[in-house]
């Protein structure tokens, strides 16, 4: 017997392996199911031999790009590939499967193999540990928002006016609704309203509103906000926005709790806890002179920073996740789950615009998906441009640094009004030097001469 060529030799071999796969041959069809995938999906060998395997496993996948027979068509293994079969009793099962090719002594082509691993265990364990970092919706584990989150109760619960600060898109009002949720407030409005979208007249009669004939289009009474908000929350957001008139009128409602609505005599009282956002320094504003310093003091009692995403990457893979789960229960359809080349691109990814960002790439992602995994190809752009860049591509290096160099010196030029002195000292060199670069890199005196 020549061992090598023997099929049934080879055979029981491979059918004492622990792990649960099959083959088929170039059609397709199923020659071999072994044991542990017959305990997988509860059928048995003979019950599939002959048949197509999309026809067994009915996953969603098998469809429209079953992967055995793209690994056969291409030579390209599926590695690790995660979707969902059906049981023989039609239990959905999670698993990650691997493909390859069967190839003959010649190196033809002569089937397909597909191995499988049953992931429920994983699944449910990466569920229970995004339920674990979820908190009234917010998704997280990284060490400063669980800092904040182990104090939220209590800050929600003492009426104290709350500064929420982090830049934009880092979840503040997520924060500022859950600050309401856990109050004792709860069940009475939650009012928001964004300082920096309104002039500034109309944000005080919004705020406060107004009295009928107040000014010529006041046909009737109108409520401002913190009447709408009584006995509930207000939320200020974008708070450094706000004019040093009505910086004014809010610090009255912080310190005696009244108002007064546009063209009224009367004083209202406001029971409303107040909780204020900005995506600017509101230290730094106080200290230019643009915020009152008292207001900035009575606004800072408890103040929650919010860390950009970029400082927390850990929580990454949990949002996305989130993300996917709740874009799962929309209109666009099932995605299962993305792939490492995408995951790895969006750890890499610096996030500006945090959190709102990477949901709206997630969005972007199902929109274009049409497939079960989120794979690079349905990012943005920006998060698949590889280095290096086309601006930057075929050039030498001595030219773009000349070219770096010499924008930088037309910028500090603009910046500075020609001001050589100042210029040379802002780039750390010597006015000669200075001079020597600008004469090199042909920037026109004119600049200088025209500002200066
Ligand atoms: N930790 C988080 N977990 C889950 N979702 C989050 C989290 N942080 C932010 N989000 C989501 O990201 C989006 C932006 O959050 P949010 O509007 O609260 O940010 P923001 O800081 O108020 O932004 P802006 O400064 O632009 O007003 C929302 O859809 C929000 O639900
Ligand atoms: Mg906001």
């Amino acid at each position: 017997m020549s061992p090598v060529s023997d099929k049934e030799t080879i055979y029981s071999i491979i059918r004492g392996l622990a792990l649960p796969f099959f083959v088929v041959d170039h059609d397709n069809k199923i020659i071999f199911f072994n044991e542990p995938l017959e305990e997988l999906t509860g059928y048995s060998e003979q019950e599939v031999l002959g048949k197509p395997c999309h026809e067994i496993l009915r996953s969603d996948i098998c469809k429209d790009h079953c992967p055995v027979k793209e690994t056969m068509a291409t030579g390209r293994d599926a590695v690790n590939l995660e979707m969902t079969i059906q049981r023989k009793n039609n239990l959905p099962i999670p698993v990650r499967i691997t493909t390859s090719v069967i190839r003959d002594k010649e190196g033809k082509v002569i089937g397909g193999l597909e191995s499988f691993r049953d992931i429920s265990f994983l699944k449910s364990l990466r569920k229970e540990i995004r339920e674990k970092c979820t908190y009234h919706k917010i998704v997280s584990r990284n060490k400063k928002i669980l800092e904040i989150l182990d104090d939220l109760t209590d800050i929600a619960t003492s009426n104290a006016t709350v500064l929420i600060q982090g830049e934009s898109g880092t979840g503040k009002e997520l924060f500022a609704n859950a600050l309401h949720e856990l109050s004792p407030r709860k069940d009475k409005p939650f009012i928001k309203v964004n300082c920096g979208a309104l002039p500034e007249t109309l944000l005080e009669s919004e705020l406060f509103g107004y009295k009928r004939g107040a000014f010529t289009d006041a046909k009737k009474d109108k409520p401002g906000r913190f009447q709408l908000a009584e006995g509930g929350t207000i939320f200020l957001d974008e708070i450094g926005e706000i004019s040093k008139n009505i910086q004014v009128k809010l610090l009255r409602v912080l310190e005696k709790k009244e108002y007064e609505p546009l063209g009224s005599v009367q004083t209202e009282k406001a029971n409303v806890r107040i909780i204020v956002a900005t995506n600017r320094n509101l230290r730094a504003l106080e200290q230019s002179g643009d915020f009152r310093e008292d207001l900035y003091y009575r606004l800072n009692v408890i103040t929650l920073n919010i860390p950009p995403l970029r400082e927390r990457k850990e929580d990454i893979p949990l949002l996305i996740e989130h993300f996917m789960e709740s874009f799962n229960q929309t209109v666009y359809g099932k995605i299962n789950g993305i792939t490492t080349q995408a995951m790895k691109l969006l750890l890499n990814h610096g996030y500006p615009g945090n959190v709102r960002e990477l949901e709206n790439i997630i969005e972007h992602a199902f929109i274009l998906c049409r497939e079960n995994y989120i794979a690079p190809k349905h990012l943005p752009d920006c998060l698949t441009d590889r280095f290096p860049s086309p601006a930057v591509k075929g050039k030498k290096l001595e030219e773009l640094v000349d070219n770096f160099e010499k924008q930088l010196i037309e910028e500090t030029l603009k910046q500075y009004g020609g001001n050589i002195e100042r210029i040379a000292e802002e780039l750390g060199v010597h006015r000669s030097t200075l001079w020597r670069k600008m004469k090199k890199n042909n920037i026109k005196h004119s600049i200088v001469e025209g500002l200066g």
